[in-house]
């Protein structure tokens, strides 16, 4: 499996000027790089501006969804309109959302449940905080919202979903963070397969990607994906500069 390196750009940058050029520069440098795939989520805003050229290992993503295809909603974007303008994967479940925007874990299924209905492909979100870590909850965190958020999704659908481990006590923008070692995320990336095979069968979920995220930058990446053996990464402050964003993505497809 080629590593999928994935871009959040989260509320970033704040000129439609900036966002081309930092895509174009991106998209400019991956031009030979054919062992990575390579998601870029800017705001939704920025979305139809940015023009993919012919390339094999580049696609769109976004960073939220409604749950809704159409209708009366003000304010909110459907699994469809984001489909119409190619965009391929949606981040469900950030940590972000969870806290700053109160999003449940029934919120987020019903987003999964929306994107896998209009064929796009979620990147669900999970990991615990210092607090529960410190507990020893982790394990039972992951759980449930594993659990919660792929209720009444299919073996067959599952496939098509890209997990994350996300801790955020390892965020680069978490107050008084830590690294993550690529041990421990070794272990929870086993830990989340295990919880998957439980509830959908070995064979079903080999090929689901799991990624971590975190604080991902050039100096660590060979740690997650070597070491780690992650399918890839979710890079958050590190993909708004194109030459560190490069880089990651260069080291990462070995
Ligand atoms: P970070 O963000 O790479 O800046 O830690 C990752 C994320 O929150 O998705």
């Amino acid at each position: 499996m080629k590593p999928l390196i994935i871009a959040n750009w989260k509320c970033n940058p704040t000129t439609l000027k900036a966002a081309k050029g930092l895509f174009n520069s991106i998209q400019k440098g991956l031009r030979d790089v054919k062992k990575a795939k390579v998601v870029i989520c800017p705001p939704f805003i920025y979305l139809s501006n940015l023009k993919i050229s012919k390339s094999q290992n580049l696609v769109l993503g976004v960073q939220n969804v409604f749950w809704e295809q159409k209708g009366a909603f003000t304010g909110e974007i459907s699994p469809q309109m984001l489909k119409d303008l190619g965009c391929q994967y949606v981040i469900v479940g950030h940590s972000e959302r969870r806290k700053h925007l109160n999003e449940t874990d029934e919120m987020i299924n019903k987003k999964i449940k929306a994107l896998v209905k209009a064929k796009l492909q979620p990147i669900f979100c999970v990991g615990e905080s210092e607090e529960e870590r410190k507990k020893g909850q982790t394990i039972q965190i992951l759980k449930s919202q594993i659990e919660k958020g792929l209720k009444e999704i299919s073996r067959k659908e599952i496939k098509n979903i890209v997990l994350t481990y996300e801790p955020i006590w390892a965020i680069s923008t978490s107050t008084n963070r830590k690294d993550c070692p690529p041990e421990e995320a070794q272990m929870m990336s086993l830990l989340l397969r295990k919880i998957l095979a439980k509830k959908y069968g070995r064979g079903g979920v080999n090929r689901t990607p799991i990624l971590y995220g975190g604080n991902v930058n050039s100096k660590n990446i060979r740690l997650y994906i070597d070491e780690a053996q992650m399918d890839g990464v979710l890079v958050g402050g590190a993909s708004l500069g194109s030459k560190e964003f490069l880089k990651i993505v260069k080291i990462a497809r070995g």
